[in-house]
């Protein structure tokens, strides 16, 4: 496995229905700040975009203006969701050149955009399903996010009233993909981007009494970028991943997992926007400091919030995942803690998903 110059991941960009009203709730939900805009005022004829931004999280939301847009069918065949990962690279050129050579597909050549900010450069290849790993290239761009995109219009979202909930980063990104691809997948990764294979979960680390997964989690040369890789496995009745494959109607993102240094906080404040989380059974607290040992955290705050805890061999860490954010059972986020732990623990994978049963029943689609 050769290495391959990854920086760290640049924005994540949604392809979603209505992105204004996105915006709206990624903003006042999640605490972002709606930084830039391109539209028809900024001469954009065939989409709308907004940037939004939190700590070094840049989400970008865009949506088709008319029917014509060569991506439109996406809202028919996912609903919203992820359309593209960028990745931060020193030489666009280069990474293109160099994953091409090494077999992936590409989606578009590398660009140069230039407006009076300066230039911002940018390629993409295909990952799985129709998402894209895109190349970009910001070191001679000034302006606010790329070329198109202008400084959002005070009016249309004050920067004073804009509250953020203390998100800092993107921990990982997690893909799922169908049953028996796992493999290739991660092999992909390893090929073309120069990943290791950093964790491995078979299915009797992910199951409950109803449903299992594989997982496994490759990540970059520096460790900055992870993307765990989950497939369905079998088991009594149908798996989330199955679930979300036939909604999402594809392999596709599942979460992202964004991280905060004080995730009390973090999540009460998510809560006082109306964000919905994943409960477990107050149960889970009871062996918990048998399981964990010491942290830090008051243990009735954890467990009035709903956070789980996990720990590896360099520490801990405290995560908790949101419901999915749109009617389809596809998207969802994680927020994570890191105290020590720099992987992932099998120790929540139980609790977790036997919450997420508890919803697919809901559903009717467990
Ligand atoms: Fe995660």
């Amino acid at each position: 496995m050769q290495d391959f110059p990854l920086r760290k991941i640049d924005h994540v960009r949604f392809f979603v229905g209505n992105a204004r009203q996105s915006a709206f709730f990624y903003r006042n939900a999640f605490g972002f700040e709606v930084v830039a805009y391109a539209g028809l005022e900024t001469r954009m004829k065939q989409e709308a975009g907004y940037v939004l931004r939190q700590g070094e999280i840049t989400f970008v939301l865009t949506s088709p203006l008319n029917s014509a847009h060569p991506e439109s069918q996406r809202l028919v065949t996912h609903g919203d969701g992820v359309m593209e990962i960028a990745l931060d690279v020193p030489d666009v050129k280069v990474a293109y050149a160099e994953a091409i050579r090494r077999g992936a597909k590409g989606v578009f050549e590398p660009q140069a955009l230039t407006d009076e900010q300066g230039t911002y450069e940018r390629a993409s290849i295909l990952a799985y399903g129709d998402t894209a790993y895109s190349f970009v290239n910001r070191d001679r761009y000034h302006g606010t996010f790329a070329p198109g995109y202008l400084p959002i219009e005070p009016d249309r979202y004050s920067v004073k009233t804009a509250r953020p909930v203390g998100l800092a980063a993107i921990d990982h990104l997690v893909a799922n993909v169908e049953e028996g691809k796992m493999n290739e997948w991660v092999e992909f990764h390893q090929r073309v981007l120069g990943f290791q294979q950093l964790q491995h979960f078979d299915d009797k680390d992910i199951s409950t009494e109803y449903s299992a997964l594989m997982s496994k989690v490759v990540q970059n040369g520096t460790g900055r970028i992870k993307f765990p890789i989950n497939e369905p496995a079998q088991g009594k009745r149908k798996s989330q991943i199955e679930e979300y494959l036939q909604y999402y109607g594809g392999p596709g993102v599942q979460h992202i997992a964004l991280i905060t240094g004080d995730i009390i906080k973090t999540v009460t404040a998510l809560r006082d926007n109306d964000v919905s989380f994943l409960r477990v059974p107050q149960s889970y607290y009871d062996g918990l400091p048998a399981r964990i040992g010491p942290i830090r955290e008051d243990l009735a705050a954890l467990a009035e919030l709903g956070i789980l805890v996990d720990k590896d061999d360099e520490g801990y860490m405290l995560q908790i995942f949101t419901k999915p954010v749109a009617d389809r059972p596809t998207l969802f986020f994680e927020i994570i803690q890191r105290r020590g732990s720099k992987s992932f623990g099998k120790g929540n994978f139980k609790a977790l998903f036997e919450a997420i049963e508890r919803e697919q029943d809901k559903r009717g689609t467990l």
